[in-house]
This record gives C-alpha cells, sequence and structure tokens, in this order.
C-alpha cells in the first residue's frame, strides 16, 4: 500500500515576475510591469499541480526560514501536499527572476539559495517516504549528486521520473534509472552531447539515441508539435492542445507531473502524456506558474470539450495564439 501517489524531490522558489514588451539584449535595461511574486520552483511547482489535480502528493525540498518560505510551504498546503519532507533552514529561499513578454514566452535566472543545500544526507534520511511511494519525479534545480542519492535511494519497483532542467549531462546511474526521462530539444541536445552521441535531425531519432544512453522510456515535448513518447515498444506521438497562451511559466512542470501521477495509476506512457498535454494547455492560461494550474474537474471539462490537436505541448508560446504544455 502507497500513501502517495507522486514523490517529488526538487526546488521552491520564490518567482519575481514582470511582464515586458521584450526581453533585453546583453547590455540592455528594459522597463517591465510592477513586480509579481508567486510561489514557483520545479519541484514545488510539480508537486502543487499534482496535488490540484487530486494526486496524493508529497514534497521533498528545502526553503529558507523567511517570508518566501512560508510563501511556499502555504501554496503547498493550499494544494494538499504533504509538506513533512520540506526542510526549513540553512539559506534564503530560492528565487527566480522571470520576465514574461507579449506571447507569454519567459526568460528565468534562479539564485539556488536553500535548494542548493538539499543533500544526499537530506535524501536518505527521507527514505520512508520513497518506501510510501508508486512515483518518485525529480528536476536539476538541486544539486546532481542529490538527484545521484534519489536514483540509488528508489525502492525496487517505484518509478521514477527526471526532467532534466536546466540540463546538464547526466552519469549513468541516473540515465538507466528513468522512466521515462522528459526532455524538450534543447535538453535533449544537451544530454546527447553530454554522453558523446550525435545530434539527429529528427526527433524520432533523439529519442532512440536517448534510450540507448538507458532510460527505460522518454518523452520529448516539441513545441507546437506536441509530444513524441518512446520506449521498447517503439514511438508515437502526441498532439498538442490549442489555448490562447497568457504565460508559459511552470507549464511544463504540470506537464510532468501530470504524466508522473498518472503514470502511477497505471496508465501507459501515451494516454498519460494526452492528459498531461491537456493539463499543460490550462496552465498557459493564467499568469504565473502553482497559481496557474487546473484542478481535476478543469481537465475533465477541457477533454469534454475536445481537447486535442493544436498549440504547443512544451509551454513555449509557439509563435501562435495557441499555447500549452511543458516547459
Ligand atoms: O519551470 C518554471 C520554474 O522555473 C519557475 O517557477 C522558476 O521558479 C524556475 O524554477
Amino acid at each position: 500500500m502507497h500513501d502517495y501517489d507522486l514523490l517529488v524531490v526538487g526546488s521552491a522558489n520564490a518567482d519575481l515576475v514582470t511582464a515586458v514588451e521584450r526581453r533585453p539584449g546583453a547590455g540592455e535595461t528594459v522597463l517591465g510591469s510592477d513586480l509579481a511574486v508567486h510561489p514557483g520552483g520545479k519541484g514545488a511547482n510539480q508537486a502543487v499541480a499534482a496535488g490540484r489535480l487530486g494526486a496524493r502528493t508529497a514534497l521533498l525540498a528545502r526553503v529558507g526560514d523567511d517570508a518566501y518560505g512560508r510563501l511556499l510551504l502555504d501554496s503547498q498546503r493550499s494544494a494538499g501536499v504533504d509538506t513533512v519532507g520540506v526542510l526549513v533552514g540553512g539559506a534564503p529561499t530560492g528565487v527566480a527572476l522571470i520576465t514574461v513578454d507579449p506571447s507569454g514566452d519567459n526568460s528565468i535566472v534562479v539564485a539556488p539559495g536553500a535548494n542548493a543545500r538539499l543533500t544526499p544526507q537530506d535524501v536518505r534520511a527521507a527514505a520512508h517516504l520513497f518506501e510510501a511511494a508508486r512515483v518518485v519525479s525529480v528536476q536539476l534545480e538541486i544539486p546532481l549528486e542529490t538527484v545521484a542519492e534519489v536514483a540509488r535511494t528508489l525502492p525496487a519497483g517505484t518509478r521514477l521520473v527526471l526532467n532534466p532542467s536546466p540540463p546538464a549531462p547526466l552519469p549513468d546511474e541516473v540515465l538507466g534509472a528513468c522512466d521515462p526521462l522528459v526532455v524538450n530539444e534543447h535538453e535533449a541536445r544537451v544530454i546527447l552531447r553530454g554522453a558523446g552521441a550525435e545530434v539527429p535531425d529528427e526527433p524520432e531519432d533523439w529519442a532512440r539515441r536517448l534510450l540507448d544512453l538507458g532510460p527505460r522510456s522518454v518523452v520529448v515535448t516539441l513545441g507546437g508539435a506536441g509530444a513524441l513518447v518512446a520506449g521498447p515498444d517503439g514511438t508515437a506521438r502526441v498532439p498538442s492542445v490549442q489555448v490562447d497562451a497568457v504565460d508559459t511559466t511552470g507549464a511544463g512542470d504540470a506537464f510532468t507531473a501530470a504524466l508522473a501521477w498518472r503514470l502511477g495509476v497505471g496508465e501507459d506512457l501515451e494516454t498519460a502524456a494526452r492528459y498531461a498535454a491537456q493539463v499543460g494547455a490550462l496552465a498557459v492560461t493564467r499568469a504565473g506558474a502553482q497559481v496557474s494550474y487546473p484542478s481535476g474537474d478543469e481537465v475533465a471539462a477541457l477533454g469534454a470539450a475536445g481537447g486535442s490537436a493544436g498549440g504547443p505541448v512544451d509551454g513555449s508560446a509557439g509563435g501562435s495564439a495557441g499555447g500549452s504544455a511543458a516547459r
């Protein structure tokens, strides 16, 4: 019996967001809108997304003993996430500096703060949370040695979902534990190059090369072209969902959380990715990351309305009126 459908191990940031007419180039200053402060961070985002969908979710993360840390804890609790694994103190809460342009696309710089102090020892001390989870999801805004410890701590039969964002070359023990590895085009290129592999032209070939590196399955998000799922039985395309993009921040985290949850309750990769694309699509229709995430009822309504083909599945604005899920 598992107490949690999903355990998320990852970062928690205060997102300091300003809207700009265009994002500045090197050496340039632009004026933005008044500042908005939202709860964010790729790990905390995933946990809130899953919690709002109805998944029994826990978060293992570290925040500072400060107002941003309390903002993040409040957001987790409001979404029904178990915060027993959220450690407090050691450094100030992580901060993400975010600009959003009129297309809804963003640029993000993260000051890691407490996220950089989430250690392998913290993972070992939370072994009971791993034992209680069907699926564990992790990203790369925490130290890579901590991510490697997550792979080592994973109980037999527990599934690991990894979104390597921001991307970095990955050790074999991490790659070999992924089921799936969830990447966009940029992340796919970094992982392949880091492993000394060639980067082919076609997404199907990226997925096959990535599978050769050890993951049991791979999901590649493709912006306006939807997503690609790949495993031992072959590859399949998943269409994107047409919506009007307002802010793509955190849409990829919502996509990955929904995917991880649905895999944990027994769906196959393609079915879970179709559901996740709907979740990510809804997330881009509102400003902010966690504050934009839909409830399970909203996703069901989108599905009933026939939400299927259209805008980008990876949270990129995609150069169209449609935007949706996964970055
Ligand atoms: O993926 C979006 C997230 O990236 C933001 O919430 C920000 O905190 C950064 O971690």
